[in-house]
């Protein structure tokens, strides 16, 4: 069976956490808190730690603030090497509001890859708020996961744990994607923040 590993037991990693159990991926969560990895672990029939134990899944989900990267690839040198490494983040300058913590050129996903050359870095889940992927729809739409990579097999793997949960997942391209992708989670964010739309909303993917 796949196992995802799911590190940060927050919102975001909880809503995938529930989503990888759905579809029937193993599910292992850590996080700098014991507790709040067993509650989120423990529901759904998976394994608890915290940050620094071992990673079991071969699919990673960093899904801790982009600014608490650099924690984790220190905690685990090596260790994501070979794995499917998603990128959740919305790297927003909260000071601000109004700038990314990474370079208009880049993204958060690039940088990740470039500190961590032999995993597979994949940016999924940062375009939807969290309240979607947990009903599956924002507003009448099902809820679309876009998913940007440079490996298809890392993507395709993220694509069918989504799926598999009954969520929609499209492909978006190559990893270079992730920038638009950041703009557009960072544009929902400013959005909901000036409460033109709510939380529970947001983009939806339609044909
Ligand atoms: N919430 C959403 O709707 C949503 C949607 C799309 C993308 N995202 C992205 O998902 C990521 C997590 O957001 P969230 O909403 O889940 O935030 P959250 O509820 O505040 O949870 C953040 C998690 O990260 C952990 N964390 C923070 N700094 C850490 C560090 N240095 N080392 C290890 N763990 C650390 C926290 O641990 P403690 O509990 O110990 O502080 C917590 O488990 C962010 O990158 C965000 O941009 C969120």
């Amino acid at each position: 069976m796949t196992t995802v590993t799911v590190i940060g037991a927050g919102n975001l990693g909880s809503v995938v956490a529930g989503i990888a159990a759905k579809g029937g991926t193993g599910v292992q969560v850590l996080a700098r808190d014991a507790e709040k990895a067993q509650a989120v672990a423990g529901p759904l029939g998976g394994s608890a730690g915290v940050v620094g134990d071992a990673v079991t899944g071969e699919i990673v989900v960093l899904a801790v603030p982009y600014a608490a990267f650099e924690d984790l690839i220190a905690a685990y040198p090596g260790a994501f090497d070979g794995k499917v490494l998603v990128d959740v983040s919305n790297p927003v300058d909260f000071s601000t509001f109004d700038d990314l913590l990474v370079p208009a050129d880049s993204s958060a996903a690039k940088v990740l890859q470039d500190a961590v050359p032999g995993a597979k870095v994949v940016k999924a889940f940062n375009a939807n708020f969290g309240a979607t992927l947990g009903t599956g729809a924002a507003g009448p739409v099902q809820t679309a996961v876009l998913v940007a990579g440079d490996d298809a097999d890392a993507k395709r793997t993220l694509v069918d744990l989504v799926t598999s949960a009954g969520l929609r997942a499209v492909d978006a391209g190559s990893l270079k994607r992730a920038r638009e992708l950041e703009a557009i989670g960072f544009l929902q964010i400013t959005l909901a923040g000036a409460e033109k739309i709510s939380w529970a909303g947001g983009f939806a993917l339609v044909d």
